[in-house]
């Protein structure tokens, strides 16, 4: 069972503050929240909106009502309120200006976002519990991909979150690993390209390909990084068998995102098309046994979304030997681990 540090770093800090189960679980708080970052409440005050008779006009909401929202939060200390009824930023509050898609106030809190419809999933946890259920799914009628295909604007939401923390540890995953060595690599669900841009910048022989359900955002990013002579990109799904021949498969990022059979799918795939001397190299950052990193956060929103969930190193190596893969190589890449898969020998 992995050690959940997260969970436990947040519980001390909700009995220190002495939080109440009430505070924990109340559902109008962090709606009241979600509904003003939606209609951009903070932006407007900053530009001088300050009464809910002018927000409403700007939101083309109801005043009242609006009013009755804004009021919880100057109840919870993220806006204030003067006599004359003008709203203004609290320090939290402030916090609501940063762009969405960018820094600390991620898509999944804009209620019109893909990734906020998401989280609007979890109200059907208790279903998950009981059946198994992807949330997401039950919740739509459509898996969260198809929703992000559908959105173009929430799927480059998406690619640039994803992007962000890639782009922090590019560089030691460069180098912790011989990429030059593979001559050429399939990305696969490589997203707009990030990661195989910075490893053809830091390995000037490699060429490479971007598998993922579209092309165009990958392609973009290789034309302005002037990578096109060396990259490409191709839409298709890694849940059918992936093009042959390439001298690694790269999985970044990827196995949480599925239940325990689609990762065995995605690694026969990467395997098949690896031949007998390809790689399978795994990149992501893995719960562990002793505590080092698992956010319980992010295993639910793994589960809600689409099923999936936080794995162990071991757990990922035993998907992959069931897959007739077998660990080659470990290496530390920043907080992430890059895992070198090869065929196993009988
Ligand atoms: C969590 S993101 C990881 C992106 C990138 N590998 C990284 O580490 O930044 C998962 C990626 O899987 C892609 N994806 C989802 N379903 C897919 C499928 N069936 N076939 C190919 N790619 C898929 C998504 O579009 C997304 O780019």
């Amino acid at each position: 069972m992995a050690t959940f540090k997260a969970t436990a770093e947040t519980a001390a800090k909700n009995l220190e503050s002495g939080r109440t189960l009430r505070e924990l679980s109340d559902l109008f708080t962090p709606m009241a929240i979600r509904v003003a970052i939606t209609l951009r409440i903070a932006q407007k005050i900053e530009a001088g909106r300050l009464t809910s008779d002018m927000l409403a006009a700007d939101t083309n909401t109801d005043a009242d009502i609006l009013e009755r929202v804004l009021r919880h939060l100057v109840t919870v200390g993220v806006l204030t309120q003067n006599e004359s009824g003008q709203f203004r930023l609290t320090r939290i509050g402030e916090d609501m200006l940063v762009e969405n898609g960018k820094a600390a106030n991620p898509p999944w809190l804009d209620l019109e976002t893909v990734a906020g419809r998401a989280e609007l999933a979890f109200t059907r946890l208790l279903d998950v519990v009981r059946t198994g259920e992807v949330a997401y799914s039950a919740q739509y009628g459509t898996s969260f991909w198809d929703d992000l295909t559908r959105d173009p604007s929430s799927g480059t939401d998406f690619d640039v979150v994803m992007a962000g923390g890639m782009e922090r540890r590019i560089r030691e995953i460069a180098e912790a690993y011989n990429w030059g060595a593979l001559e050429s690599v399939i990305d696969v669900g490589g997203g707009n390209g990030t990661l195989l841009a910075g490893l053809l910048n830091a390995h000037p022989t490699l060429r490479g390909t971007v598998l993922d359900r579209h092309s165009e955002p990958a392609l973009r990013t290789f034309k302005d990084a002037g990578l096109s002579e060396r990259a490409t990109a191709l839409s298709g799904s890694f849940l059918e068998p992936l093009p042959s021949g390439a001298g690694g498969y790269i999985l970044s990022r990827i196995q949480s995102d599925w239940n325990d059979a689609d990762v065995r799918t995605i690694l026969v795939h990467c395997r098949a098309a690896a031949g007998l001397d390809g790689k399978v190299i795994i990149i992501d950052e893995f719960a562990s046994e002793e505590g080092v990193r698992c956010d319980s956060e992010d295993d639910l929103r793994m589960l809600v979304y689409y099923g999936g969930k936080e794995r162990t190193l071991e757990q990922v190596s035993a998907l992959a030997a069931d897959a007739g893969l077998s660990v080659e190589s470990l290496r530390t890449a920043a907080d992430w681990t890059v895992m070198e898969l090869v065929p196993t020998r009988h």
